[in-house]
């Protein structure tokens, strides 16, 4: 997609704290994230860490599986947080508003199993793939998008983050 993927090997549980802070302390007040990643491997853990971040109590933060989309406010900011895990197709997802959650002002939209909707997320979306790693309880997040402006800002938010040299 672009040719400078952000990768973190080996983070735990507080990694994904510190991670889920740093793009709530940098990110643009509006934004769609696309979450992938195999079931199980951490994509509603990262919306509760990043829920937890914004001042939302994680404990309402559950898995969208079957509602497909929650809505929380933390202060003056929203989170939508989608599964498109059993969702059918493009038009299905598109059926259910989510150009209208795109739009919206100081809303981030979080998108579990993104992947299988590609072809109708933001071209600015930021892309955030979660792999099991080698160390128990460790995942690697390779992050990406194709909008440049956020690249930047995104590589700017996480550096004390990545591997030195
Ligand atoms: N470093 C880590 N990062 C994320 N999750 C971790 C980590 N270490 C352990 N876990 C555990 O892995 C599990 C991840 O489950 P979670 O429901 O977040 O996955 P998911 O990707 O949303 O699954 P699904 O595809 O079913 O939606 C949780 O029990 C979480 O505590
Ligand atoms: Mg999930």
């Amino acid at each position: 997609m672009m040719n400078s993927d952000l990768l973190i090997e080996s983070l735990d549980l507080n990694g994904l704290h510190k991670l889920a802070s740093r793009f709530v302390e940098c990110l643009p007040r509006r934004m769609t994230i696309g979450l992938v990643g195999t079931l199980g491997v951490g994509k509603t853990t990262l919306v509760q860490a990043i829920s937890t971040a914004i001042g939302i109590d994680r404990a309402d933060v559950t898995s969208p599986t079957f509602t497909l989309l929650q809505s929380h406010h933390g202060g003056d900011q929203t989170l939508h947080h989608m599964d498109a895990y059993r969702v059918a197709d493009e038009d299905e997802f598109l059926e259910l508003g989510v150009e209208e959650l795109f739009d919206q002002e100081q809303a981030w939209t979080l998108i579990e199993w993104a992947d299988r909707v590609e072809d109708v997320m933001p071209r600015n979306s930021l892309w955030v793939e979660m792999r099991i790693a080698q160390q128990p309880d460790t995942r690697s997040v390779k992050i990406w998008t194709s909008d440049n402006e956020l690249s930047q800002v995104v590589k700017t938010a996480l550096r004390e983050m990545m591997p030195k040299g």
